[in-house]
């Protein structure tokens, strides 16, 4: 009989990389394919679903402006609990370390369903960075059945915390899947991507920037300093900053204060997949604080300054395309500045690795679902 897999996600990087999943659970006759939103972000998760095509059976709507951890997970916790004992699947999926996949595989926990955990063992050995993913992995690594780490590093982790390594499987991380489907697409259909095109007029002759920006654990100092960061990068009259700013209000009030305004920076508002593959495509060098586009910069050659103290994907570091920089601002310039005006210096950094996977990522795991 075919299995029934409930795939539980609530924000725009989980869709992200779960949509490959989805869609090869939905096109194999080994499984029902079912899927339950939290809707823990709304606008930037429903951008996701449009092109990818997702149509939930289950959204919760959880979304409330400035919500508080606490809050967030007890809905998250009982809302997911509903809807897995009305569906009764064989397996709950779950992608990453935010509030909705820490709370869904609680829930599934409680219940006694089998927890598939994507992009398993992930840890920067920092509770407090990032705070509260860190945590929030550990304790669905702590009881998952399955644990589909991306790369060895992250499966080594996983069996230094005891967990049992018949239950661990290297299957590469869906998001490079993810990111090849998406190309292709706007190779078949270059009008899913042309929303850039006025800005990269406004910019052209000019290196381009790409940034984004969210952390919780930056709230405050850390975002005052990559603001100040940009602001001093951005006075050099052969570069321009494109920010499609995050729609956390913490992010956007500190942004738009210190930014808004300025010739050589674009705050704009968060693209959707498509356009952010081109953001990457035509950029110089990425800014980021995000998880995901420390996978995504390496696989496109495209230089990485991670504002981050510490990371949990310490492969991008390793194959040299990314690198921590923390917050500190001149830290920040000073980088930025080196990869601008040291050509060697970034011809080492530009070069296509693809340490997070080869595409097939979620093939691998519905076989896994499957046996
Ligand atoms: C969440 C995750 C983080 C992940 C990030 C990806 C937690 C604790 N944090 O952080 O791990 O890296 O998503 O982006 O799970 N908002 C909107 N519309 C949206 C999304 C967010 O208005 O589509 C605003 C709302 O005011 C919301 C706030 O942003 O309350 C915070 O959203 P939340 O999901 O709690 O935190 P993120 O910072 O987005
Ligand atoms: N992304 C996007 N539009 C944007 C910014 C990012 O589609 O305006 C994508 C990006 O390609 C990556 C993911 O969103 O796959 C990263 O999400 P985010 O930074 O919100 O979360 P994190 O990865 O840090 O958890």
């Amino acid at each position: 009989m075919a299995r029934k897999i409930l795939s539980v996600f609530g924000t725009r990087p989980e869709a992200i990389k779960l949509f490959p999943l989805i869609h090869a659970l939905e096109r194999d006759d080994r499984f029902v394919s079912r899927t339950c939103i939290s809707a823990q972000h709304r606008g930037m998760l429903d951008q996701v679903l449009a092109i990818a095509e997702i149509a939930p059976d289950h959204d919760l709507d959880l979304m409330t402006p400035g919500q508080t951890l606490d809050e967030l997970t007890a809905r998250a916790l009982t809302g997911i609990g509903r809807v897995l004992d009305t569906e009764k699947p064989d397996w709950v999926v779950v992608q990453g370390d935010t509030t909705t996949v820490m709370a869904g595989a609680l829930a599934a926990y409680y219940r006694q369903i089998p927890v598939c955990h994507v992009e398993a063992g992930l840890r920067s050995g920092d509770i407090h960075h990032p705070w509260p993913e860190e945590v929030n992995r550990k304790v669905v690594g702590s009881f998952a059945a399955l644990h589909c780490a991306p790369t060895e590093t992250a499966a080594a982790a996983l069996r230094r915390e005891n967990v049992d390594p018949e239950s661990v499987r290297v299957t590469g991380n869906t998001v490079i899947d993810a990111l090849h489907w998406v190309t292709q697409r706007i190779e078949r259909e270059p009008d899913l991507a042309s929303g850039l095109a006025e800005l990269e007029r406004r910019f052209a002759g000019k290196r381009i920037i790409g940034m984004t920006s969210h952390r919780r654990e930056n709230f405050g100092e850390g975002m005052r300093g990559i603001a100040d960061a940009v602001k001093r990068i951005a006075a050099r009259p052969d570069v321009a900053v494109i920010f499609p700013v995050h729609l956390n209000p913490n992010v956007r009030e500190v942004m738009n204060a210190e930014l808004s305004g300025l010739d050589n920076v674009a705050l704009i508002e968060p693209l959707d997949y498509p356009h952010f593959a081109r953001l990457l495509d035509i950029s110089y060098l990425m800014l980021s604080d995000s998880g995901g586009v420390q996978e995504e910069a390496p696989a496109l050659g495209k230089p990485v300054l991670v504002m981050r103290e510490t990371t949990e994907r310490p492969e991008g570091v390793e194959a040299g395309t990314a690198l921590l920089v923390g917050t500190d601002p001149d830290r920040i310039v000073a980088e930025t500045v080196r990869l601008l005006d040291d050509e060697a210096a970034y011809a080492a950094m530009a070069r296509a690795h693809n340490p997070f996977g080869d595409g097939k990522s979620a093939d691998r795991i519905s076989d896994l679902l499957a046996g």
